[in-house]
């Protein structure tokens, strides 16, 4: 009795650890969400795959994230709503302080799924090249990359085009936040199923924290820690 309570217990864990195996993070007022999958077979190599999915809301103009601790040299993606259903994830190079470039060197396939439904943006999308790109990269091996996002609520921006001019974030909008990217990988037969995500409803097996980089107006760096939702599977 004693020893099929332990097994089934290790059982339990290990489909627990199956079905939350990747890396996410929920903003905890609903801003966004990202799950982060990369394949193991290809996981060291610079243009091996990442899996994506992001959600953020889709009457708020644009939300981005990008992997990186700053602007200058985080690989960014933009969502915005595109035309009819669509969403648009726009990827860029952040150059400094100023709009980010489109960086066509990274490719990504839209997958089943992406669309906006219920007033939600949902990108789930292969990343090719999102490992390394001019002035950056993920490592795969850290339990604490930082990750930075952004938004502007009040960007009226609707297209399918890549490359459009956005507004800058409002002042509320941007801030950083960390993953443990050793979650992400995960067997390759695991990586193609997309990871869910719902920034209303945070995942067990997610983990992050978010330092809110609004609030240095005084640019003195003293990060606030706001309210990152976070758990360990
Ligand atoms: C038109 C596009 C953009 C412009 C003109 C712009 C401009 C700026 C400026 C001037 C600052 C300095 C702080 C401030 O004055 O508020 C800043 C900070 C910041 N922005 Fe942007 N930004 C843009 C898009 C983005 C995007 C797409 C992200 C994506 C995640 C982002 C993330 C951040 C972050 C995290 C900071 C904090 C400081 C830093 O990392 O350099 N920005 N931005």
């Amino acid at each position: 009795m004693h020893f099929l309570f332990y097994r089934d217990r290790i059982l339990i864990k290990s489909l627990v650890n199956c079905i939350y195996a990747q890396a996410t993070f929920s903003e905890a007022s609903g801003l966004f969400s990202i799950s982060v999958k990369i394949p193991e077979s290809t996981s060291q190599l610079d243009n091996g795959n990442v899996e994506f999915t992001i959600q953020a809301p889709a009457n708020k103009g644009w939300t981005a994230v990008g992997i990186g601790g700053t602007m200058a040299g985080s690989l960014i993606f933009v969502l915005y709503p595109g035309s009819g259903n669509n969403v648009t994830v726009s990827q860029r190079l952040g150059r400094g302080e100023v709009m980010p470039e489109y960086y066509a060197q990274t490719n990504l396939q839209m997958k089943q799924g992406t669309g906006i439904a219920a007033a939600m943006m949902t990108a789930i999308f292969t990343c090719q090249n999102c490992k390394r790109w001019l002035g950056g990269k993920l490592d795969i091996t850290a339990t604490d990359q930082d990750w930075i996002y952004a938004s502007n609520s009040a960007d009226t921006i609707r297209t399918d085009d890549r490359q459009a001019t956005i507004q800058r974030h409002s002042d509320s909008g941007y801030g950083t936040f960390t993953m443990d990217m050793t979650k992400a990988v995960v067997p390759d037969a695991q990586a193609s199923t997309p990871a869910t995500s719902n920034p209303a409803t945070p995942i067990s097996g997610s983990t992050g924290s978010l330092n809110n980089q609004s609030s240095l107006l005084s640019k003195k760096n003293t990060y606030i820690i706001v309210h990152g939702k976070f758990s360990f599977a």
